[in-house]
Parts: C-alpha cells; sequence; structure tokens
C-alpha cells in the first residue's frame, strides 16, 4: 500500500515536509489617510479598517512597527475632488504629506504609494473623462505627475492602479527623467473588473458615480488576457507584477508564476477581506485558521507578495508561534 499518511503522523514530521511558509516579510498592509484633523473612522464594511486623519496616525504606525510589518501601501482621501482630480497630483496633496511624515516617522517602513486618479476625482473614475469615455492617453501625464511628486515626498514604491494602457512606461520614463531612477514600479497588472472592490469604495470614497471600469479593468473571465497584461507590464519596465483580486484568481496566479520571472504580487482585496470577517463575526468560522489557509493559498498558487488588510493580524499570529 503506499502510506501517505506516514508523512502526516506528527507535527515534526509535518513541518519538515511542509511544502509552504507564510512569513512577515511578504506583506504588504494598506493604509487610508485621510484629510482633516483628529479623525479615525472605522470602515463599516471592513471591521478593523479605520480611515485616519495624519495627525491621528501614529498609533497605527505603532502597531505596524510593533508587528514587524516591512511594507505598506497608502491610499489618500482628499478633502475635495474636481474633474481631473488635481489633488492627486499635488506636492502638497494628502497623500504626498502622508508619505513625506510617515516616512519621517519610521523611514526603514517600505511605502508604497498607489497612484490613481478615482479618489481625487469628482466623478470617481480612473483617468479623465470626455463625454462618457474614460481617456487614455490624456491620463498618462497626471499619473505622471501623481508618481513624480509621489516619489520625491519619500516613496520607494509607485504602484498604478489606473489600467491606463502604457502606463508603465510612461511612469518609468517620468520616474527616470526626474532623478528618480531608484524608485520601483509594481503593476497592477491583472486587475479584474470587480464586485470585490465595493467596501474599498466605502472606505476610500472612489466609486464611479455614473458607469462601471469595465473599458479599463479586465474581464473576469478572461485569463490568457491577463498573460498579455502582465507581460505588457513587465516590457513597459514594471519591476514586481500583481493579479488582483487574489482568492477567486489563483487560476491567473499560477499561470503568471508559470510564465514569468518577475515577483509576483497579489492583492487580497477588501470584498475578500469583509466576507472573512463578517463571517468570523457571526461565529461561523474560525478566523484565525480561515485567514492563514488563505494566506498559505495564495503562496502555494505562487505569489511571492501579499497585500491584505488581514496583515496585521496574521503578523501578531506569526509572531506567537516563534
Ligand atoms: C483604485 C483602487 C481600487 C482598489 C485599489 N486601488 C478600487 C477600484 O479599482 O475600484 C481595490 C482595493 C480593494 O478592494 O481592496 N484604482
Ligand atoms: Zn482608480
Amino acid at each position: 500500500m503506499i502510506r501517505l499518511r506516514r508523512l502526516r503522523e506528527n507535527e515534526v514530521l509535518r513541518n519538515m515536509v511542509r511544502e509552504t511558509q507564510i512569513s512577515k516579510s511578504d506583506l504588504v498592509y494598506p493604509v487610508f489617510i485621510k484629510e482633516g484633523t483628529n479623525e479615525k473612522n472605522p470602515v463599516d464594511s471592513m471591521p478593523g479598517i479605520y480611515q485616519y486623519t495624519l495627525d491621528r496616525f501614529d498609533e497605527e504606525l505603532e502597531r505596524i512597527q510593533a508587528a514587524g510589518i516591512p511594507a505598506i501601501l497608502i491610499f489618500g482621501i482628499p478633502e475635495h475632488k474636481d474633474e481631473c482630480g488635481s489633488g492627486a497630483y499635488d506636492e502638497n496633496g494628502i497623500t504626498q504629506r502622508a508619505v513625506r511624515e510617515i516616512k519621517k516617522k519610521a523611514p526603514e517602513l517600505l511605502i508604497i504609494a498607489d497612484v490613481c486618479l478615482c479618489e481625487y476625482t469628482s466623478h470617481g473614475h480612473c483617468g479623465l473623462v470626455k463625454d462618457g469615455k474614460i481617456l487614455n492617453d490624456e491620463t498618462l501625464p497626471l499619473l505622471a505627475k501623481m508618481a513624480v511628486t509621489l516619489a520625491k515626498a519619500g516613496a520607494d514604491m509607485i504602484a498604478p492602479s489606473d489600467m491606463m494602457d502604457g502606463h508603465i512606461a510612461y511612469l518609468r520614463k517620468a520616474l527616470d527623467e526626474n532623478g528618480c531612477v531608484d524608485t520601483l514600479l509594481m503593476g497592477y497588472s491583472a486587475k479584474f473588473a470587480s464586485g470585490y472592490y465595493s467596501p474599498f469604495r466605502d472606505a476610500a470614497h472612489s466609486a464611479p458615480a455614473f458607469g462601471d471600469r469595465r473599458t479599463y479593468q479586465m474581464d473576469p473571465a478572461n485569463g490568457r488576457e491577463a498573460l498579455r497584461e502582465c507581460e505588457a507590464d513587465i516590457e513597459e519596465g514594471a519591476d514586481i507584477i500583481m493579479v488582483k483580486p487574489a482568492l477567486a484568481y489563483l487560476d491567473i496566479v499560477k499561470a503568471v508564476r508559470g510564465e514569468t520571472k518577475h515577483p509576483l504580487a497579489v492583492y487580497n482585496v477588501s470584498g475578500e477581506y469583509s466576507m472573512v470577517k463578517a463571517a468570523a463575526i457571526n461565529g461561523w468560522i474560525d478566523e484565525k485558521r480561515i485567514v492563514m489557509e488563505n494566506m498559505i493559498a495564495m503562496k502555494r498558487a505562487g505569489a511571492d507578495i501579499i497585500i491584505t488588510y488581514h496583515a496585521l493580524d496574521v503578523a501578531r499570529w506569526l509572531q506567537d508561534e516563534q
């Protein structure tokens, strides 16, 4: 008889033959920084997640550092929005100020800045809009301005999530020409038009006012096209590529892993987080067990980096085990 159970007999053996590990160094924690003062607002659809004004962010920064999280992904929430998202590329915009201040307080923390217009535009789309159409090439210079101001403020990595064509090449050139040759670029390469983003849109006030994002984000039905998106980003100079969302798209993660040599990130998005949290709060699942199983699943599929709202919890659980 082939006795595979011999390998599972005790914990020493199970640990010895375990194929996949998750470690704190894999984690990126997304944070929401809101313009204004003295506010810490819970995001109702994401229990445990808050929007902080910059003056209130210290407590969260302390938790991040104490847990040993190596990197954060910053989303700014401006007070004012307009047609062309001018708050996004203002060198004193909320995200630029947040990057500057957090870098000063925690120089060793890797800062990744999300680059996109949707939090800053009155229409909530990720690019400029004309006659109901989301303009591609006209949006690129604005994204470039945003990327350069954030890099100059101290962001170590720029992560454009807008899904405009050609944006990686455009941003790389702009960063290089402005002396930011060491700033990394992580493409949201295969970003699907997903229902799993809706809690984030509450958190970041970035829901589109009309229509949807299907003319720029990918059709969830398309796996081969996801590989083309990744190829394009690599050709254009992305340092890291990403698949987003994560859990319903692990086939894509696995396929991308098989075809590219680049570091691969997955974004375990807001809706994925909210579903686990809601079930856990109701006592229907064991939160730690489910979250760790999801983390292992993403790594087993081939992810090197996991962007997740569970990062603080995961880092603490890993710490407890040591
Ligand atoms: C903005 C952006 C979104 C997310 C990251 N950057 C939302 C969207 O595209 O509508 C989603 C993150 C999440 O759901 O956790 N372009
Ligand atoms: Zn956007």
